[in-house]
């Protein structure tokens, strides 16, 4: 068994190890990831692409807390992950507003419950504070370009991209130093996708979180990341489970064909490559960057 890497403090997730299986009939096991391992540094745009079903989803979940490794650990600020944590912004697959709290409720929510246990919001101080993390989440509802008067409104009252921004709204809230984003813009249509993924990118420059974007598309990927991984299924050599088929750090946050010509269309192919199989796109990158050298 590989020995466990202690995690620096500089490296923001260290994914150390880590497989995933879930028991498929009775006796077997399916594997969905395969011993991963992924360093993450603080203030990385880290997007994570690969297709349906090789376990994007579970490995932004487990960064968060709310699943476990089958095998290996996951550090996050260098403790090891055991349970949900509050140091995370999480932005899920599907749609999470608390359908039953006004757009406001669901902004003061989080601060609110970490903030003050129950019986302290008796004490004298909570209407204060009260106060400030309205002021707060009148701010987040703003710069997502909301409205004040659409606090009032509950989550059936908005659209789904109304919905999408309050829920990347609500996950900021916290300032937290590290961001977990699940497809956020996939149900959005391509002006209102256009403009969250500007935004999203102002809100990274200004104060450098820590993000995992996990997306299908390709383009969305090239003009966020900083770094991309493309997960892919093994489908030879007697192992399942998908494995990192492609780590690629990118110049600059935002490549673009315009600025970068041939290296945009070089990671677009080797992006495309990963759908045939872990092994076959290793082999055929290697063999791509042989013959460009
Ligand atoms: N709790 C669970 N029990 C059994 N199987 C699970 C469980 N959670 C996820 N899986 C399986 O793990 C695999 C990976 O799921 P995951 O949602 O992480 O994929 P994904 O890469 O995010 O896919 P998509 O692009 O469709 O969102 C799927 O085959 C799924 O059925
Ligand atoms: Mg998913």
């Amino acid at each position: 068994m590989a020995l466990s890497t202690a995690p620096t403090v500089a490296t923001s997730i260290h994914v150390d190890q880590v497989s995933v299986s879930y028991a498929a009939g009775k006796r077997e096991r399916k594997t969905i990831l395969d011993e991963i391992d992924l360093d993450i540094a603080a203030g990385e745009f880290v997007v994570v692409l690969g297709e349906t079903g090789c376990g994007k989803s579970t490995l932004l979940r487990m960064i968060l807390g709310q699943e476990r490794p089958t095998k290996g650990a996951i550090h996050v600020a260098g403790r090891t992950v055991e349970r949900v944590g509050a140091g995370c912004g999480y932005v899920p697959q599907k749609y999470s507003l608390f359908p039953d709290r006004t757009v406001l409720g669901n902004l003061m929510m989080g601060p609110e419950t970490a903030g003050y246990h129950i019986l302290g919001r008796l004490r004298p101080g909570f209407r204060a504070f009260r106060r400030q993390v309205r002021d707060k989440a009148y701010q987040q509802l703003e710069r997502m370009g909301l409205q004040r008067s659409d606090g009032d409104k509950y989550p059936h009252q908005l659209s789904g991209g109304m919905q999408q921004r309050v829920a990347i709204a609500q996950a900021l809230m916290m300032k937290p130093k590290i961001l977990l984003m699940d497809e956020a813009f996939s149900a959005l249509d391509p002006g209102t996708r256009t403009s969250l993924q500007r935004m999203l990118r102002e809100i990274w420059l200004e104060t450098r979180p820590t993000i995992v974007f996990v997306t299908h598309n390709t383009a969305e990927a090239l003009f966020l990341a900083t770094r991309i991984i493309v997960l892919a299924k093994q489908t030879t050599g007697g192992r399942s489970g998908a494995k990192i088929a492609l780590d690629m750090r990118l110049p600059d946050a935002g490549m673009s064909l315009k600025h970068h010509g041939q290296a945009f269309l070089d990671l677009v192919d080797h992006i495309e490559l990963c759908s045939q199989g872990f092994e076959s796109a290793v082999e055929r990158i290697a063999n791509l960057e042989g013959t460009a050298r």
